[in-house]
């Protein structure tokens, strides 16, 4: 009888927990429009704190960026952006695996394999799929609808354990995970791939909108007042918080008050996230406090913490040679994992070797 108090060993794990790790994780970042506070809280930040843990490889997806038109010289900058982005927070280059996803053809090559796994049901049930297309779906590219099948590839290439996930991402992640469990009985490759485990982090982490507490924070906002870009220096951040919309009350004395006034809780979950404080915490400085007094707080401490990424980004993005070496080494590495899975799959599906 198995112990039913331990929980059951599971062999992608058990070799990182044999090295001190708690598992592999791949993470991807879409090299499309700049990186904001959003994106820093809610995906980068954690990122850096993974790294103690796990084994990890952080992929910039050139590859899904195209799957909707991207300028190529504007493709090509902002994939060194997103390296430059992941350096300057505190990634570090030797300890973790940083490339860009076009550098390592085992990535396309699997997403064929699984665009043959995955059926076209589970596709057309991709909320993400429905939103980017809008309403003229039969314009949108064949790439956008194998999208989740491709960013499966990413993940099962290295048999990544774990994945830091968004919202927005867990249904995707999901699919994963149903491509996984459909490959191995598919083949009859029991255990081959992982069920991969998101890490979700909390709504602590979602950054909404200046301008609308109940939109998200987007780089496709058309209004730059709507969020805080990473490179924003010091006098573009006051200016956005100052501007930031609120509403004529003070400070809110509890979380439930907060709760059901978004902009000023969005404010709020800021200042926490970016003091690594809880909001009660917050709120037990700020309580019915004046809003003026709150945002000069809040202006201070986001100069303090995003201004020194921004500045190093700049450095960095001026020097391409080093983001580029950076790219061609995590590539390199990233190549030499992905490799022997990748010619495991190839015979397990039965492809002649060359
Ligand atoms: N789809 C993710 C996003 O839009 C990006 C992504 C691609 C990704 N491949 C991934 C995220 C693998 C995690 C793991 O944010």
């Amino acid at each position: 009888m198995p112990d039913a108090g331990r929980a059951a060993s599971n062999p992608h794990i058990d070799a990182y927990i044999a090295r001190g790790l708690k598992g592999r994780i791949l993470s991807g970042v879409q090299p499309t429009g700049n990186l904001h506070l959003g994106n820093y809280l809610g995906a980068i930040r954690n990122f850096v704190r993974l790294q103690a843990d796990y084994d990890c490889l952080f992929c910039v997806v050139d590859q899904h960026a195209i799957t909707q038109w991207q300028d190529p010289k504007e493709l090509a900058s902002q994939t060194r952006e997103i390296a430059a982005a992941f350096l300057a927070s505190g990634l570090d280059a030797k300890k973790n695996i940083i490339f860009n996803q076009s550098m390592v053809p085992a990535h396309a090559q699997l997403a064929w394999v699984f665009n043959c796994v995955a059926r076209v049901g589970w596709m057309n049930r991709m909320t993400q799929f429905k939103e980017k297309a809008g309403k003229d779906r039969e314009n949108a590219s064949l790439g956008l609808y194998a999208y989740p099948a491709l960013m499966a590839a990413d993940i099962l290439i290295y048999k990544a354990t774990h994945v830091p996930v968004g919202e927005d991402q867990k249904q995707h992640l999901e699919l994963t995970r149903d491509i996984a469990i459909k490959f191995n009985n598919d083949f009859g490759a029991s255990g081959f791939f992982p069920v991969t485990e998101p890490l979700i982090f909390g709504a602590a982490t979602r950054v909404m909108s200046l301008r609308d507490g109940t939109k998200k924070m987007s780089k496709s906002d058309p209004s730059d007042y709507s969020r805080i870009n990473l490179t924003d220096d010091s006098d573009a951040i006051a200016q956005k918080i100052r501007k930031a919309k609120t509403d004529p009350q003070p400070m809110p004395e509890t979380e439930a008050d907060a709760a059901k006034r978004p902009e000023a809780d969005n404010l709020l979950g800021i200042y926490a996230a970016l003091a690594d404080r809880d909001r009660a915490d917050v709120l037990r400085e700020f309580a019915g406090q004046q809003f003026s007094t709150f945002k000069n707080a809040l202006t201070e401490l986001a100069v303090a913490r995003i201004g020194p990424v921004g500045a190093e980004m700049q450095r960095l993005v001026k020097d391409p040679g080093y983001v580029d070496s950076v790219l061609r080494d995590g590539a390199e590495r990233a190549n030499a994992l992905a490799k022997p899975i990748l010619d495991e799959v190839y015979r397990i599906v039965g492809f002649l070797k060359p």
